[in-house]
């Protein structure tokens, strides 16, 4: 047994930074829903919604200013705020002693920074015991690599090619406020409104997260391509094409795998439904396949459509669906919190 990460206690400091977003919610709400052991919450925004008030375990808890806190003595912090936020601050929380859990995308790729799935990589975790800054993976990240992983251990993945079609609260709060008035927009003929996102998204998809990089892939594109190799195996060729899609919660992907050697379809539906934070919704007899629809306010990925590709050797097409809010951020950075206090 590895040591502990933080001394055992009854219960936990623990700060949610960006605690009146769309992710941050879902952290409070599943910290509650685990029984985590926390001694104290400590909700954290800007000083535009300080003052609010955020409920937890039946209580109330007004949101402190992030910029006038001081980070002594607390155990955690799951930080949901945006990158700039976390490359401002996440450094003073993890010096004053505390572990970070952090959601944006600024620490992931840093080479001593730990990037964790718990079902996936968790021994990767020893990382933080020197800088205490736990990344969470990008939300189409996690609930891919989790699928891949049981199947990498028997058949070794050479190549990956996944679409997503992401919903638009993995854009928080706002996202979901601009489908909402666009769609009303729309269906009583007015003038439509458009801030959030590069294109109108009621109606339409969207083959653009994040900015365009200098060899045509996106940002978000780029950030599954190098988290998977980072998480699972850096070996693993990974191309991604993502797109938003008018849908509020669930993020879906088809992805093709080929492999080292055959894999049949059967074996891999076998060896997935065996698979710890998977279910399996394979069949095409009653019509029945993961869809957004079902899978929002779940904690399991869901993988279905699993075939043998007939076009190339030893490859497999799946199709996976998971809530982005949960497992795609919250739920996975609560895991992790529950590692450190293991
Ligand atoms: P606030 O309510 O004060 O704006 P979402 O992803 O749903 O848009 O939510 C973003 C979250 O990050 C909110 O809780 C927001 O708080 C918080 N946030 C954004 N910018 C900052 C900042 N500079 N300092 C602290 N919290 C921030």
């Amino acid at each position: 047994m590895s040591e502990r990460f933080l001394p055992e206690k009854d219960a936990y400091r623990v700060a949610v930074v960006g605690a009146t977003g769309a992710v941050g919610r879902t952290m409070v709400e599943i910290l509650e829903q685990r029984g985590f052991p926390v001694e104290e919450l400590i909700p954290l925004a800007s000083s535009r919604s300080a003052g609010s008030k955020i409920e937890f375990g039946g209580k109330e808890y007004v949101v402190r200013d992030l910029e006038q806190f001081d980070p002594a003595g607390l155990d955690i912090a799951l930080f949901s705020a945006g990158g700039g936020t976390s490359l401002a601050h996440a450094p003073r929380f993890a010096e004053a002693g505390c572990y970070v859990i952090d959601n944006s995308s600024a620490w992931r790729m840093e080479p001593d920074v730990a990037l964790i799935v718990p079902e996936v990589n968790p021994d990767a975790l020893e990382m933080a015991r020197h800088n205490r800054i736990i990344a969470n993976p990008n939300c189409s990240t996690i609930q891919m690599v989790v699928v891949l992983k049981p199947l990498h251990e028997v058949a070794r993945i050479k190549r990956v090619v996944v679409s997503t079609y992401q919903a638009v609260s993995g854009a928080g709060g706002k996202g979901m406020d601009e489908l909402a008035r666009q769609t009303a927009q729309l269906l009583n003929a007015r003038e439509v409104e458009q801030e959030v996102f590069p294109a109108r998204i009621a109606f339409n998809v969207i083959p653009h997260i994040d900015v365009f990089l200098e060899d045509g892939y996106t940002k978000e594109e780029r950030k599954m391509m190098d988290e998977t190799r980072k998480i699972l195996d850096p070996s693993i060729a990974v191309t991604a094409t993502t797109v938003r899609v008018p849908v509020f919660y669930g993020h879906s992907e088809s992805v093709n795998v080929t492999f080292e050697r055959p894999l049949p379809a059967e074996e891999a539906r076998a060896i997935l439904a065996d698979s710890e934070g998977i279910c399996v919704v394979d069949d095409p007899a009653s019509e029945d396949y993961p869809m957004p629809s079902e899978a929002a306010g779940s904690d399991p990925v869901w993988v279905g459509r699993i075939r043998d590709d007939t076009s190339f050797p030893n490859s497999l097409q799946l199709w996976i669906v998971a809530d982005n809010v949960r497992k795609g951020a919250a739920l996975n950075a609560v895991q992790i919190a529950e590692m450190l206090i293991r």
